[in-house]
């Protein structure tokens, strides 16, 4: 339901509907707002909006969300099935990215989020230029990924994240995922306890331990669910 009002905050009436390219840029404000310590972000605004842009135009499989109050962008989501949500965008932007780097290098000396976008780009300009295959992250079969989910800090605690997460996953179900995951930094505590009031559950690695990685089951119709199986599986 596109643009439909959802509850209203202090700000005025809260509408939740799907991400346009022309929503890219307040995207991007909100996200160095929302993640302070984001390298990305350390790159500069464009960046940010470009990475966001590879998300909108790549081969995904995307739900893409904004909240709206007074027509300003007020939070997102970017959700779904990825094929190379950081690969493709290293490629799809590299001498953007090369000519950023150059003029912050201090850099490339940290930040772990940046160890996925400087291994692409190193491997992107070696001399040779021999083509990389791609290793997909291990994704749950039939989950919807929860790429990434902020909301402005001057509008936070007021159920703009309840609301997308909410959107996300009705739109989720009526696509015929089984659950969602994503991955939280584990030390984020306010956003893994926002994730477990939402019934979100931490999923541990085969040694036991827990690196940030959550799970929902989505309460999926039982013969919509025995259909699907069906088609995929037609024997
Ligand atoms: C995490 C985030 C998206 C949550 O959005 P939000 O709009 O602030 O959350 P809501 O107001 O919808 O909260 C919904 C419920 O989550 C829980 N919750 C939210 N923030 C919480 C906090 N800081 N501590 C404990 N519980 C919290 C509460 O149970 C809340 O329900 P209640 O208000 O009825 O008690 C938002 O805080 C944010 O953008 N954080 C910065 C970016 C970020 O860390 N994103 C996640 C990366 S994995």
């Amino acid at each position: 339901m596109e643009g439909q009002v959802q509850s209203e905050g202090t700000a005025g009436a809260v509408a939740v509907r799907t991400a346009t390219e022309q929503d890219l840029a307040a995207v991007a404000a909100l996200h160095v707002h929302a993640f302070p310590g984001s390298v990305l972000g350390e790159l500069g605004v464009e960046a940010v909006r470009r990475s966001y842009k590879w998300q909108l135009t790549g081969p995904h499989d995307l739900t893409a969300l904004v909240t709206t109050q007074d027509g300003t962008v007020t939070g997102f989501l970017f959700g779904g099935v990825f094929r190379g949500s950081t690969i493709g965008f290293v490629k799809a932007e590299r001498w953007f990215l090369v000519s950023r780097v150059a003029r912050h290098p201090g850099i490339l000396l940290r930040g772990v989020g940046w160890k996925r976008i400087s291994l692409g780009l190193r491997l992107l300009l070696r001399r040779s230029q021999t083509a990389v295959a791609e290793k997909p992250d291990a994704v749950p079969r039939r989950s919807f990924g929860v790429l990434a989910i902020a909301v402005d800090p001057t509008s936070q605690g007021q159920g703009l994240g309840a609301i997308l997460m909410a959107e996300a996953t009705t739109r989720a179900t009526a696509q015929g995922f089984l659950a969602m995951h994503l991955t939280v930094h584990p030390t984020n505590v306010s956003a893994v306890a926002f994730y477990r009031s939402l019934g979100w559950v931490e999923l541990n690695e085969p040694n036991g331990s827990w690196v940030g990685r959550m799970t929902l089951a989505l309460d999926v119709d039982a013969d919509a669910d025995a259909d699907a199986a069906a088609e995929q599986d037609p024997a």
